[in-house]
């Protein structure tokens, strides 16, 4: 089974920004770990700061993997593009939030992206993505 793995913006940044936040584990060494811990998959991961990009990705994938796990960041509160790549593609998008996004400010209390996923992981840490890849193996 094939599992991409989607960051969106300063995710990159991830064990150097808002630590007391988003936590200081470095998102490179978590992602070893990860295909390490899940050999009977066939994961990908992608980042980038560019809307544009994402979508293009999504695009791509859209029609080719079993899942995607999307980190849409900022965009999950201003983007209808990546809104409408999921709705274009056939894949199921689980979408994942390291933070709680509905105990922090208003304007991150509401995603474009949730109501074209087949479900949200807000809150947990990085332990989302191991939750979310635990969802598409017992799926
Ligand atoms: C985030 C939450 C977003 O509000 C924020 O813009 C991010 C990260 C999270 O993983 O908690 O960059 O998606």
């Amino acid at each position: 089974m094939q599992i991409a793995i989607i960051n969106g913006p300063n995710l990159n940044l991830l064990g150097k920004r808002e630590t007391n936040i988003y936590g200081n584990e470095d998102f490179d060494v978590f992602y070893a770990q990860l295909k390490s811990q899940y050999i009977q998959l066939e994961l990908s991961y992608y980042q980038s700061n560019s809307e544009g990009q994402i979508v293009s990705k999504i695009q791509e994938l859209g029609f080719e993997v079993d899942g995607i796990i999307l980190n849409p960041a900022a965009y999950s509160h201003t983007s209808i593009a990546i809104r409408d790549a999921i709705s274009s593609i056939k894949v199921p998008v689980l979408e994942v939030h390291i933070s709680n996004i509905y105990a922090r400010e208003a304007f991150r209390n509401h995603s474009h992206i949730s109501a074209v996923s087949v479900g949200v992981i807000s809150g947990l840490g990085l332990k989302g993505y191991n939750l979310a890849l635990d969802y598409f193996c017992n799926k």
